[in-house]
């Protein structure tokens, strides 16, 4: 206390000088509302340097002092006694502050000040305080736990605020005003820790407004009240000690940047897989910047997703929040999804405030954005990544440009970058797509726009055509930068931006956004402006002139030329350029913003798709997709990706597989059986092995000739299905189980179905519930004491039995020698597969059953459906009999040379097959999150794809061949074919689980169509509407009720005068040769 009042006359007399400081610095803040003290602290001004020279003159260094002022310090701290906190205010406003951080004992008084407990309801300051300074204060209480960070520009907003109030003379908290310079010179502590030199000078001169602010507040306190005002430098709400610590904290901890290595760019990149084709990234937070923030990243959302979604880009928008806000509601919470762009999902990404704090930056301005983009980018699922702003939406050209999915993985796409006033009147309320037409049909932006592209066209000649025409010269000139908005725009492959590592990670914005083209370019990427259409318009908003705290080791206009000649050497404060960038190793919460309400069903979305709306009711499904609602987090795979790796697991549920076993074609890929069968089955089918079957399926034909050339001409045959079936069958059985069963014969002479073909129909009607108890026994089922179903799986399970016995008679005959040696079975006993295994004895059964069920059917039905097509186009009738007249040069039957040479024939039985696929729908289990036509589907689901919605598709079957829905075998010409997607046509199914008798089918379907043409002319029946239908039974949709009036082809073999000849001979040898079979195998048909 004595201590203190013998300095106070040396004091008093200093302070009577007044300084005025607060009105000096309005004045030389030139009437700017906002402007940066950090920048204003280190102004070489004169002026500037005069008034702190002025302000220096008033101290003194304390020297000796410092142990009594501790000691006052410590007495404030425990006893809170007036005297002492005026007698330690007056010491304090007299020595240098920089000094106390010097020493230890220095730091000691501020570790002392800083606890002291103010007693904020005692402080005249209050009178200046407003709610906003409570909003403010806590900010940078939560600043100085690390709980928060302040940004810089909060601080020179608070000045702002206070120069409003000083215009309208409200009163003003000098000590208020005084801590944002503290603020101000607590962030050049920590760069003034990292390099010395000027922002020590920058330090000093902070605290030196600082107090001199402080001072002014104790010289104008009215007369009676001056203790009072020293009294606020430790009553007062303004936490100038606290921050006097911080600073001190700083400058201890003496950050030293990391000296980060030369980054090299041959550190070998992880490899990322990717998974859709497009990540497109922005950065924000919800704080408000710039006014109308949420509307403006909402209005981007919406238009990107949407016009993504149109142009089924597979493809994710990341938002990337950084830094939260604190109290304010979190991003994901934030974005209003559409209708009608559900197939791109929005990741928000959280990047807490504790991983800003981590960086040791922090403090000096960091660029929070490009660390949030780095963790975006991390996590990219796409090939290529956009990355853009919130303000940004993209031209409808631009999202085409993309869409074409051509984009090059050595070169970083700039834009183009219209400034636009969006937040107008006339685009309140629009919908993505009425905002997009809007904006983009502006007569002034297109102006702007036609100005831009004549200029770009003179700077990046080789790029004039990019967008419009995809047209690139690849060895073009590096030309200069494209630097407008440069980080609102930049498109290019993944891979190349891992390579880079991202943005810099450093401590200023100062063109940073510039550096990622820089490296990239030193990484061999090429550049290409995009010129309008291809254009990004910004909505336009309320500028804020962002604080830029410019520490001198920041890339700036001055050295971004130097900087970006080596891009490669490290930046100062640079962090991130190892492997961990983006903070790989770090999990970041993320959520996917709801998507918007589907519509009332998943047939309601397929309806109103683009691609099947033309279509007819019976034809709506393109993709009959399970839905599922709940956000989870997605793995995606591309559509061709998921296709070809899928998980079969039970396929085919509606067939038990207690009757058709472990066969190939119901069996899960992951049992055994399918593996071996897999491996040995297909070889038995392959072409060559296929044209060795042509004298089996030649006989068939000759059979089925035969035996309807002993019609009537023009004698109306109802059954034709029956006829195919039979021709079918026999023909698969007798290739594969060297066994014919005769059934065409059968049913010329009316008998029954060989035995094996009855107790199979009746096997899989059991299992697949097309017989019933009811179909079976009918109303006699409900007769007292009988048990319809115990009957029904009592005959059932016999004729289970029954078909084992009849394949294990084949299988011994065959492996006896009695049987064809080039038959499946024969295949079966005798190959191994490729990892040396055999076909278990059991698993024969199962294989002989699933080749009856997959190879009689089919083939039968789309033979019904081509017999009937050619009869309803006699157009393609007659080039299809020309062709094969050609081909067969006066022969009546193809050899099996001339099968290949059919291909107007093929086409005919493709177009068939298109049209009515006997598979309607193929079952998958997605293997990887995906998206399907447009549509998100989820791993583990099942999906159907309804194989007559994809084969009618106008999108791939429309264009010169007419409505996808007529009859056009043109459409399989060889150009035709090539030019088409590889998935549109699918009636084999695809990948692993594809048919494996496909080209056994289409030689046999040829071979027979051949000689029908050539034997017959079939007349549909007037009236007849081509129907597919399961109603003839069989499991297989084939044509409803196909029936013919059969004639003898005029001038063909069967042809006398209008009459039909008997085809005696060939039958007859047929015969023979099947009378051989049948005493052979005996036992089976007995
Ligand atoms: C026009 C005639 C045919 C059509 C349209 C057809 C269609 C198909 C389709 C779409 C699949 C895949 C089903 C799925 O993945 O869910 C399939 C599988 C199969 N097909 Fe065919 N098929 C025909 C003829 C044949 C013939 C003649 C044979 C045998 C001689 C045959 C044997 C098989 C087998 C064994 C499988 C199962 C393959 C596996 O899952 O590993 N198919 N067929």
């Amino acid at each position: 206390m004595v201590r203190s009042c013998l300095l106070l006359p040396w004091i008093l007399p200093n302070l009577a000088r007044g300084s005025q400081t607060l009105e000096w610095l309005f004045d030389m803040g030139g009437g700017q509302q906002v402007f940066p003290l950090m920048d204003f602290v280190a102004s070489e001004s004169q002026e500037i340097d005069a008034f702190l020279e002025q302000q220096r003159q008033r101290l003194v260094m304390p020297g000796s002092s410092l142990t009594q002022i501790h000691d006052e310090a410590a007495h404030v701290r425990h006893q809170s006694a007036a005297a002492n906190e005026v007698a330690l205010a007056d010491w304090l406003l007299q020595i240098h502050w920089s000094s106390l951080l010097d020493s230890d004992l220095g730091r000691g008084i501020l570790a002392e000040l800083s606890a002291v407990t103010p007693q904020i309801e005692s402080s005249p300051c209050d009178a200046a305080s407003y709610d906003v300074d409570d909003v403010f204060l806590e900010r940078l209480e939560r600043s100085l736990q690390g709980i928060e960070t302040l940004p810089l520009e909060q601080n020179e907003f608070k000045w702002a605020d206070f120069f409003g109030r000083k215009i309208t003379q409200q009163p003003l908290c000098l000590v208020g005003v005084a801590t944002l310079f503290l603020v101000a010179a607590d962030i050049t502590a920590f760069a003034s820790a990292a390099e010395g030199g000027e922002h020590q000078m920058r330090l000093e001169r902070a605290l030196l407004f600082a107090q001199s602010l402080v001072r002014q507040h104790v010289e104008e306190a009215p007369p009676g009240q001056i203790d009072r005002h020293r009294r606020d430098l430790f009553r007062s709400r303004w936490p100038i000690w606290r921050l006097m610590r911080s600073i001190q904290k700083e400058l201890d901890a003496g950050h030293e940047f990391r000296a980060p290595q030369n980054a090299a760019l041959d550190t070998p990149q992880q490899e990322t897989e990717d998974l859709l084709y497009l990540t497109v990234i922005v950065q924000c937070r919800n704080d408000d910047y710039g006014g109308n923030m949420l509307l403006r990243l909402n209005r981007m959302l919406a238009t990107t997703t949407r016009m993504l979604h149109t142009t089924q880009v597979p493809s994710e928008i990341i938002v990337v929040e950084w830094n939260p806000v604190f109290n304010a509601a979190a991003i994901h919470e934030e974005i209003q999804r559409e209708a009608g762009a559900e197939s791109v999902p929005i990741r928000v990404i959280q990047v807490p405030t504790s991983v800003h704090m981590s960086m040791p930056h922090h403090k000096a301005h960091p660029i929070f954005e490009h660390t949030a983009e780095n963790v975006a980018f991390r996590r990219a699922r796409g090939k290529f990544i956009l990355k853009t702003n919130i303000d940004n939406i993209l031209s409808p050209d631009t999202i085409l440009f993309i869409a074409r999915q051509q984009l090059d993985p050595n070169v970083v796409y700039r834009a183009t970058y219209m400034e636009y006033d969006v937040t107008c009147p006339e685009a309140e309320g629009l919908k993505a797509d009425e905002l997009v037409e809007w904006l983009f049909s502006r007569e002034e932006m297109i102006s702007g726009m036609n100005m831009e592209m004549a200029d770009l066209r003179l700077k990046y000649p080789e790029d004039a055509l990019v967008c419009t025409e995809g047209r690139f010269v690849p060895d073009a000139p590096q030309r200069p930068f494209y630097w407008a908005g440069s980080g609102d725009f930049v498109l290019a492959s993944k891979q190349k931006i891992m390579e880079v590592r991202g943005y810099p990670e450093v401590a200023q914005n100062w063109q940073t956004d510039d550096m990622i083209h820089c490296r990239l370019r030193a990484a061999g990427v090429r550049q290409v402006v995009l010129q309008p259409p291809c254009v990004t318009v910004h909505q336009n908003h309320r500028r804020i002139n962002r604080v830029r705290a410019s520490t001198r080791w920041v890339i700036t206009d001055k050295n971004f030329q130097e900087v970006c000649e080596n891009p490669f050497k490290p930046l100062k404060t640079e962090i991130g350029l190892d492997g961990n960038w983006g903070f790989a190793d770090r999990t970041f919460e993320e959520h996917v913003a709801p998507r918007p309400p589907l519509p009332t069903s998943a047939l309601g979305a397929l309806l109103r798709a683009r691609h099947v709306r033309q279509l007819q009711t019976s034809h709506i499904l393109r993709w009959k997709i399970r839905w599922k609602l709940s956000p989870r987090k997605t793995l995606l795979k591309p559509k061709a990706e998921a296709l070809r790796h899928k998980a079969r697991q039970l396929l085919h549920g509606f067939i038990t597989q207690d009757f058709t076993a472990n066969g190939l074609f119901t069996s899960s890929e992951k049992s055994e059986d399918w593996k071996t069968g897999h491996s040995l089955l297909p070889r038995g089918f392959n072409q060559i092995k296929v044209k060795g079957f042509a004298p089996q399926i030649l006989a068939k034909t000759r059979a089925f000739v035969g035996e309807w050339s002993k019609f009537e001409a023009g004698e109306l045959v109802e059954d034709v299905n029956e006829w195919l079936t039979a021709m079918t069958a026999d023909a698969v059985v007798s290739c594969s189980m060297g066994m014919d069963m005769c059934n065409v014969e059968r049913l010329g002479s009316k008998q029954a179905p060989h035995k094996f073909v009855e107790t199979f129909r009746f096997g899989l009607g059991v299992s697949i519930g097309s017989i019933t108890a009811q179909s079976e026994y009918g109303l006699k089922r409900f007769l007292p004491f009988f048990d319809a179903e115990g009957q029904l799986q009592e005959k059932y399970q016999a004729s289970k039995k029954e078909m084992q016995r009849q394949v294990e008679v084949l299988v011994e005959a065959t492996r006896r020698g009695e049987l064809g040696d080039n038959s499946i079975i024969a295949t079966m006993l005798n190959d191994t597969s490729a990892d040396g295994k055999r076909v278990r004895y059991s698993a024969l059964y199962g294989h002989v059953v699933n080749l009856m069920i997959a190879g009689h059917e089919t083939t039968a039905a789309t033979l019904g459906f081509t017999l009937q097509l050619l009869a309803e186009h006699p157009v393609y009738e007659e080039r299809a009999l020309e062709e094969v007249r050609q081909v067969l040069q006066g022969r009546t039957e193809p050899a099996v040379d001339d099968v290949p040479k059919l291909q107007f024939v093929e086409q005919c039985f493709r177009e068939a097959l298109r049209l009515y696929s006997p598979v309607t729908s193929i079952t998958r289990d997605v293997a990887h999150d995906t998206l399907l036509g447009g549509h998100r589907v989820y791993q583990g689901e099942r999906i159907n794809l309804v194989t007559r919605a994809l084969h009618t598709n106008p999108e791939y079957w429309g264009g010169e061949f007419g409505d996808p829905m007529s009859f056009n075998p043109d459409r399989f010409s060889p150009e035709a074919v090539r030019q088409r997607h590889p998935n549109a046509y699918h009636p084999w199914g695809f990948a692993s689980r594809a048919c494996i008798g496909s080209q056994f089918a289409l030689f046999e379907a040829k071979t027979f169509l051949a000689s029908i043409l050539i034997h017959f002319r079939l007349q549909g029946i007037p009236g007849y509407r081509l129907v597919a239908s399961c109603e003839g039974g069989g499991a297989a949709p084939s044509a409803e009720k196909l029936a013919f009036r059969v004639f003898p082809r005029p001038g063909g073999p069967l042809w006398a005068d209008g009459l039909m000849l008997p085809l005696a001979l060939p039958v007859a040898e047929a015969k023979e040769s099947m009378e051989e079979d049948r005493a052979s195998i005996s036992t089976v048909s007995s």
